[in-house]
C-alpha cells in the first residue's frame, strides 16, 4: 500500500535519497507517486501517475534541502495526479499513508470555513486540518499533536510546513512509520528497504509519536509533547535483501532463499545438539481451542497447520479469514488461543481481529516477519520466522518459514501429549535437519513443460484433499495473482457436487495427493475429471504409473509435518514461470499491494 519516505541531511543529493527510497518502497504496491521539498522559501510538489520513473522525469536538478515523497495505493479518489500525494494545504504539504473514516465530516467542516479542495482524497482533509489547527495554535507541533482529537483512522504522515523550511515533522498512529539514522542526516520511511542504502539504524514511531527531523538530528515527542529517549535498532539484514542479485525477479530470488531460510529457522527453534526442541518454541498444551486469523497466503499456512494440529495433537483448531473474524461473533474462552499469522504484521483486517480478541482478555500469539511491526508489538507473544525483507508481492519464502514454524508448534504439542512416541519425534526432527536438500533438489527441476500446457490458458483447476486441499489453496492463489490466469481450488471430494460440469476436453487441472490415507480417494477423483477429458498435472510424492494423468511431478515422501515444504516448491515456480511466459509484471501485480493496511 502507499509508501513514505523523507530525508533531511547534508550527505546526500535529497531528490536522490527520494526516489532511491520511492524506488525501494515499490513492492508495497502502488499507481501514482510524489514528492515535495525545500527550495530556499518555497516548498516545490510533483507528482504523477503511473511508476516511479515518469516522477523521476519531471524533477530537474535542483538544490532540494528537506524533502517528503510518496507511492499512492488508491482508496479515496481514483489514480490521478489531483489525487496523488503530496496534498497541499495553504501551509502545509503532507503525504500520507493509512485511511481517514471520519474525513467527510471534517472535509464539510472545513468546507464551511472557507477551504477549498483539489482532490477527493481523504489526505488533502488532513492538510487542512493542519492548517485550521495551526491558526488556531500558533505552533506547528501542537497543531500535529491535536490529530488524534478530530481524526478517526489510521495515519503515518510526513508534514511540510511554510514556516519552517529546516524541519520535517512527522506523525503516526496505526500505520507504520520508521525514522533512520545516519550520523546527523535522518530519515523517515514506511520501512527499512527505503532506506537501507544510507543506514541499517533506525527507531520505530509509537502510536502517537512526532518526530521533528532537521540538519542538527532528530528529536521524538509522545502525546503530551515531551522529549523521547528512543532505542536505535539495528537491521539485521544488508541491502542484499533488498536487492535482486543477479535474479530477474525478486520472487525467484526469494524462492530460491527459502531452503537456508527454512534451516536457518529450524536451527533457532530446535536445539540440534539434543535432537530436540528450543526453549523458544512455546508449548501449547493449557490450549483446547485454537484460533488461526490471518490472510491470504498466510490463512493457507492456517489451513495446513489445522490439518495438523487436529490429526496430530488432537486439538480442535479453527481457520478464519481475519476480515470476517473481526466483525463476527467468536465463540472462544480463556482456555482458546487465538493465533495470528502475518509476514508483514501491519496487515489491517489481522491487527482488528488480533486487537479483537485481546479486548474480550484472550492469549493471543502472532507468528510474524517484519521485526517490530504493529502486530507483533501488541500480541502477547510474539515468535518471528526470520524470513528477511519480502519483496515480490507474492509471498514465497515468508510462507514456507510459516509452515515450518506452525509444524513445528504442531509437533511439539503432539509429543507433550503423548500422542507421539520419543522415537516417532525425534525421527520426524531430522528429517527438519534434512529438509532443505530436500527443497533445493526441487528447486532444480524442469518445469517448463508444465508451464507449455498452461500458460496459454485461462482457467485452471487445482485439487486435493485434507493438506493437500490447502496446499492446492495456495498453488491457485499464487498463479492467480501473479499470471492472472483464473485459478480455482477446490476439494477434490467436492469437485462432483457441481464444479465438475465446468470439466471439458484439455481443462488442466493441477491434482496434489500426497496424504498416505487420501491417496486413493483422491485418485478417484482425479480419474472422475480424466475421463471427462480434462488435462491432469499430478503432483505426487509416489511414482506410481496409471493412466489418470498428462504430467507427473515427483517430490519426495518426508513426514506429514514437512510435506508442504516440499510440495510448495514447484507451485511457486509453476505459477512464477507462467506469469514470465506471459510477461506479467512479476513483482509487483496490478492492483496488488504488499501490505494491505486498509481494511
Ligand atoms: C500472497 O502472495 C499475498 N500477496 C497475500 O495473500 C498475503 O499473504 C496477505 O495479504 C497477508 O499478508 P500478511 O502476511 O503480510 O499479513
Amino acid at each position: 500500500m502507499c509508501g513514505i519516505v523523507g530525508y533531511v541531511g547534508e550527505k546526500h543529493k535529497t531528490t536522490e535519497v527520494l526516489l532511491t527510497g520511492l524506488k525501494a518502497l515499490e513492492y508495497r504496491g502502488y499507481d501514482s507517486a510524489g514528492m515535495a521539498y525545500f527550495i530556499e522559501d518555497t516548498i516545490k510538489v510533483s507528482k504523477e501517475v503511473g511508476r516511479v520513473q515518469n516522477l523521476e522525469k519531471l524533477l530537474q536538478e535542483e538544490n532540494a534541502t528537506i524533502g517528503i515523497a510518496h507511492t499512492r495505493w488508491a482508496t479515496h479518489g481514483e489514480v490521478t495526479k489531483e489525487n496523488a500525494h503530496p496534498h497541499t494545504q495553504n501551509k502545509f504539504t503532507i503525504v500520507h499513508n493509512g485511511i481517514i473514516e471520519n474525513y467527510q465530516e471534517l472535509k464539510d467542516n472545513l468546507t464551511k470555513k472557507g477551504y477549498l479542495f483539489q482532490s477527493k482524497t481523504d489526505t488533502e482533509v488532513l492538510a487542512a486540518l493542519l492548517d485550521f489547527l495551526y491558526k488556531k495554535e500558533n505552533d506547528i507541533l501542537k497543531a500535529i499533536n491535536q490529530l488524534k482529537d478530530y481524526v478517526d483512522g489510521s495515519y503515518a504522515l510526513g508534514i511540510l510546513c511554510l514556516d519552517d523550511k529546516d524541519t520535517l515533522y512527522a506523525i503516526r498512529k496505526d500505520s507504520p512509520l520508521i525514522v533512520g539514522i545516519e550520523e546527523k542526516d535522518s530519515f523517515i520511511a514506511s520501512d527499512v528497504p527505503a532506506i537501507l542504502k544510507y543506514t541499517n539504524q533506525y527507531i520505530l514511531l509509537e502510536n502517537n509519536e512526532i518526530v521533528t527531523l532537521s540538519k542538527q538530528g532528530y528529536t521524538i515527542y509522545n502525546e503530551k509533547l515531551e522529549k523521547q529517549e528512543k532505542e536505535v535498532l539495528t537491521f539485521e539484514g544488508d541491502i542484499t535483501s533488498a536487492e535482486k542479485c543477479g535474479y530477474e525477479h525478486f520472487m525467484l530470488k526469494e524462492i530460491y532463499e527459502q531452503p537456508e531460510i527454512v534451516k536457518n529457522l529450524v536451527d533457532y527453534y530446535l536445539n540440534l545438539e539434543n535432537n530436540d526442541f528450543s526453549d523458544r518454541l512455546p508449548s501449547l498444551l493449557k490450549y483446547k481451542k485454537i484460533h488461526v486469523v490471518a490472510c491470504g497466503s498466510a490463512y493457507h499456512t492456517g489451513l495446513v497447520f489445522k490439518s495438523l494440529m487436529e490429526e496430530y495433537a488432537e486439538v480442535e483448531t479453527i481457520v478464519e479469514v481475519a476480515s470476517e473474524y473481526r466483525y463476527k461473533k467468536n465463540f472462544y474462552d480463556q482456555d482458546t488461543l487465538v493465533l495470528v499469522i502475518s509476514q508483514s504484521g501491519e496487515t489491517a483486517d489481522t491487527l482488528a481481529a488480533l486487537r479483537k480478541a485481546k479486548t474480550d482478555h484472550i492469549d493471543t500469539l502472532a507468528i510474524v516477519n517484519v521485526v517490530g511491526s504493529s502486530i507483533a508489538r501488541e500480541a502477547d507473544q510474539v515468535l518471528y520466522i526470520y524470513a528477511g525483507c519480502e519483496i515480490a508481492v507474492a509471498t514465497t519464502k515468508a510462507y514456507s518459514a510459516q509452515l515450518a514454524l506452525l509444524s513445528l508448534l504442531a509437533l511439539k504439542l503432539a509429543y507433550e501429549k503423548k500422542l507421539i512416541t520419543k522415537e516417532q519425534k525425534q525421527s520426524i526432527l531430522q528429517g527438519y535437519i534434512h529438509i532443505d536438500k530436500k527443497m533445493k533438489k526441487l528447486l532444480n527441476q524442469d518445469y517448463e513443460k508444465i508451464v507449455k500446457r498452461i500458460y496459454n490458458r485461462q482457467d485452471i483447476f487445482f485439487i486435493g484433499r485434507g493438506i493437500d486441499y490447502s496446499m492446492s489453496m495456495e498453488g491457485a492463489l499464487k498463479l492467480k495473482e501473479i499470471s492472472y490466469i483464473n485459478a480455482v481450488s477446490y476439494a477434490a471430494g467436492e469437485l462432483k457436487h457441481g464444479t465438475i460440469s465446468l470439466i471439458e476436453q484439455n481443462t488442466p487441472v493441477i491434482a496434489i495427493n500426497t496424504s498416505e490415507h487420501l491417496k486413493e480417494k483422491t485418485i478417484s477423483n482425479i480419474k472422475e475429471v480424466k475421463s471427462r477429458g480434462a488435462m491432469v498435472i499430478y503432483i505426487t510424492n509416489e511414482d506410481i504409473e496409471g493412466d489418470f494423468y498428462d504430467e507427473k511431478i515427483v517430490i519426495e515422501k518426508t513426514s506429514m509435518f514437512l510435506q508442504s515444504l516440499l510440495t510448495i516448491i514447484p507451485l511457486q515456480l509453476i505459477a512464477y514461470y507462467t506469469a514470465k511466459q506471459n510477461g506479467c509484471d512479476i513483482d509487483k501485480p496490478k492492483n496488488l499491494a504488499k501490505s494491505v493496511t486498509v481494511e
